[in-house]
C-alpha cells in the first residue's frame, strides 16, 4: 500500500490544547488504592503515594486529570472525603459494587497532582445529587475564605484555593447503567440549571455537559441535540466517550477505531452546530473527549463483575486489562484523530491512568510497569507541537466490515518554532506501507526521531512477569531527497517522527 503527505506551516488545523492529552483517575479497583497511594511501599512518600508510578505519570505527560469518576460520582458524597481521615465515612460505591474508605479524598489528590505536575478536572455528581451540592463542592474549592465551606477547607489544611476551573456536568447521564439515569430533557434542564449557579459563584468556569456515552448509543445524535437545546448558552464543551477492543469486533475494523473516533468527533460537531445555527449564536461549542481508550467491556461484564448483598470489596482488581501491541497501535492512532480535530477537541482523558485500563500498572509491595499503550501516549505528548497541520494525506483503502472503506495509513502533523512532527499508522496486517511525505515547504529539516511501535507477535503484552516485552523501537529512516522523505512502515505499526 501507498500513502503520500504533504506539510506546510501554512495550511493549519488550529491550535493544539495541552489539555489534549489529559488523563482520568476514578474510585474504581486499584487506581487510588493499591494504584497512586500505598502507604508501606518501598517508594512511598510521606503521604503514602508511590514514587515509582509518580515519576511514570510525569514521564506520560498527562496534563489535566478527570476525577473522581466515572459512574462512581453519580453516587458520590464529595463532604465524605475531606477533614480528618480517620472520621470519614466508609461507603458503599453502587457503580463497582465496592467499598469507598474514603482515605484518599479530595485534598489528597490534589496534592498528588502538585507532584505529578497535572491539574485537576472535576466532576459533580448530577446522579443522586443536585445543583445545591455542586454549588457546595464549588465554594469549598474556589472560594478564597469567609465562607462556611471555603473556611472548612482553610480548616482541612488548604488555605488558598485549589481554583479549579473544568467541570463536568455529571457523568454518562444518557446510560442507563448510571445511578440517576434520565432522558435527554431532563438531564438538560438539570444541567442547564446546575451550569447556571455555578457561574454565578465563579463565572471563569469551563463547564462540560454529558454527551453520548458511545456512538453506538441508541439516543447518540438526538441527545446531544436536545442536551444543547437547553445548555446552549450555559456550558462550553460538550463530552464524548468511547472504547473499542479487538475481542468485539474483527481486526480490520479494530484498527479502524480512530476513523470511528474521527466519525463521533464530526457528528457531534455537526450536530452542535446546527444548534448553534438555529439559535443564531456565535458562540461555538468544544469537545472534551473525556473518556477514549481500548476497553474489552465484555470482559468486564462476565469475568470482574462483583455481586452479592454481603460482598463489597475494597480496592478490587477490576477492569485490569492487559494491553498488546496492536492494542498501542489503536490508542497512537486514536490521538492522530484527536490532534486532526484539534480546531474542535481542546480536551480528552485518555481512560484510566493507573491499574484500570491503565497504561501504568502496579504490583501491592512490588514493581510498576508500562503497558504497550504507555508509548504512543508519552511520545505524542512530548512531541506534539503548538499547531496541529492539515496533513494533505492521500492513501490507499482497505474494506472494514463495521465501517466500509477507511484508509490504510493515517497522520497527523504538529509544528512549533522547534520542529515539526508527523504521527502515522499502518492499518495493514499483512504489508508494509509506502509513504511519502513532502516536507518541501518546512525549509531545511533533517529527521533527529524516529520511533515506532510494531512486532511480529501483535498479541505481545507487557506483564508483571515480562515486564519489558515490548517498547519503542527507534527506526532507520532514509535521507530526505528533493524535499521529500519516504518511509516505510510495517503491517500493523504505529510511527512518531521529529523534524527539525
Ligand atoms: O472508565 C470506566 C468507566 O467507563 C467509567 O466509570 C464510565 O464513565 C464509563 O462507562
Amino acid at each position: 500500500p501507498q500513502a503520500s503527505l504533504t506539510l506546510n506551516p501554512q495550511f493549519t488545523i488550529g491550535a493544539v490544547d495541552r489539555r489534549l492529552f489529559g488523563s482520568f483517575i476514578e474510585h474504581l479497583g486499584r487506581a487510588v488504592y493499591d494504584g497512586i497511594y500505598e502507604p508501606g511501599h518501598a517508594t512511598a512518600d510521606d503521604q503514602g503515594f508511590r514514587g515509582d508510578v509518580l515519576a511514570l505519570v510525569r514521564e506520560l505527560g498527562v496534563s489535566t486529570i478527570r476525577y473522581p469518576g466515572g459512574n462512581f460520582v453519580s453516587g458520590f458524597k464529595w463532604e465524605d472525603s475531606v477533614g480528618p481521615a480517620e472520621k470519614r465515612p466508609t461507603r458503599l460505591d453502587l457503580a463497582w459494587h465496592s467499598t469507598e474508605t474514603n482515605e484518599v479524598g479530595l485534598h489528597e489528590f490534589s496534592d498528588w497532582l502538585g507532584k505529578a505536575g497535572s491539574e485537576l478536572m472535576l466532576a459533580v455528581n448530577l446522579g443522586t445529587r443536585g445543583v445545591e451540592e455542586a454549588l457546595d463542592l464549588l465554594e469549598y474549592t474556589n472560594v478564597p475564605s469567609g465562607s462556611t465551606l471555603s473556611d472548612q477547607r482553610v480548616a482541612n489544611g488548604l488555605p488558598e484555593p485549589l481554583g479549579v476551573k473544568m467541570w463536568c456536568l455529571g457523568n454518562e447521564m444518557d446510560g442507563p447503567w448510571q445511578l440517576g439515569h434520565r432522558n435527554a430533557d431532563d438531564y438538560g434542564k438539570l444541567a442547564s440549571m446546575t451550569a447556571k449557579a455555578m457561574r454565578q459563584l465563579d463565572s471563569s468556569l469551563e463547564l462540560v455537559v454529558c454527551g453520548s456515552s458511545n456512538r453506538t448509543m441508541p439516543t447518540f445524535g438526538s441527545w446531544e441535540r436536545t442536551v444543547l437545546e437547553h445548555t446552549y448558552d450555559d456550558i462550553d464543551l460538550i463530552s464524548c466517550h468511547a472504547y473499542w477492543a479487538e475481542n468485539n469486533i474483527d481486526l480490520g475494523s479494530f484498527l479502524a477505531a480512530g476513523h470511528d473516533m474521527s466519525l463521533m468527533i464530526e457528528e457531534v460537531v455537526a450536530t452542535a452546530d446546527s444548534v448553534k445555527a438555529a439559535r443564531r449564536s456565535d458562540k461555538t461549542i468544544k469537545i472534551s473527549f473525556d473518556e477514549w481508550n481500548v476497553w474489552d467491556i465484555n470482559r468486564f461484564a462476565t469475568e470482574d463483575a462483583i455481586t452479592g448483598i454481603g460482598n463489597w470489596p475494597k480496592a478490587p482488581r477490576l477492569l485490569e486489562d492487559q494491553y498488546t501491541v496492536v492494542d498501542a497501535v489503536v490508542v497512537g492512532s486514536l490521538l492522530i484523530s484527536l490532534l486532526n480535530h484539534a480546531d474542535r477537541v481542546s480536551s480528552a482523558s485518555l481512560a484510566q491512568l493507573v491499574n484500570v485500563i491503565a497504561p501504568i500498572m502496579t504490583e501491592p509491595g512490588g514493581p510498576v510497569w508500562k503497558q504497550t499503550t504507555f508509548f504512543p501516549f508519552a511520545v505524542t505528548s512530548r512531541l506534539a507541537g503548538s499547531t496541529a497541520l492539515t496533513s494533505r494525506l492521500v492513501s490507499d483503502t482497505y474494506e472494514t466490515s463495521a465501517y466500509g472503506s477507511v484508509k490504510i495509513v493515517d497522520a497527523a502533523a504538529t509544528t512549533d518554532a522547534l520542529g515539526t512532527s508527523v504521527f502515522l499508522v499502518n492499518r495493514s496486517v499483512d504489508s508494509a506501507s509506502t509513504v511519502t511525505i513532502d516536507v518541501s515547504g518546512l525549509g531545511n529539516v533533517a529527521v533527529v526521531e524516529a520511533v515506532s511501535i510494531f512486532d511480529d507477535d501483535i498479541h505481545a503484552t507487557n506483564t508483571l512477569a515480562s515486564p519489558d516485552r515490548v517498547s519503542l523501537r527507534e527506526v532507520a529512516t532514509s535521507p530526505i531527497v528533493d524535499g521529500v522523505l519516504t518511509l516505510s512502515l510495517p503491517p500493523v505499526s504505529w510511527t512518531a517522527i521529529r523534524l527539525e
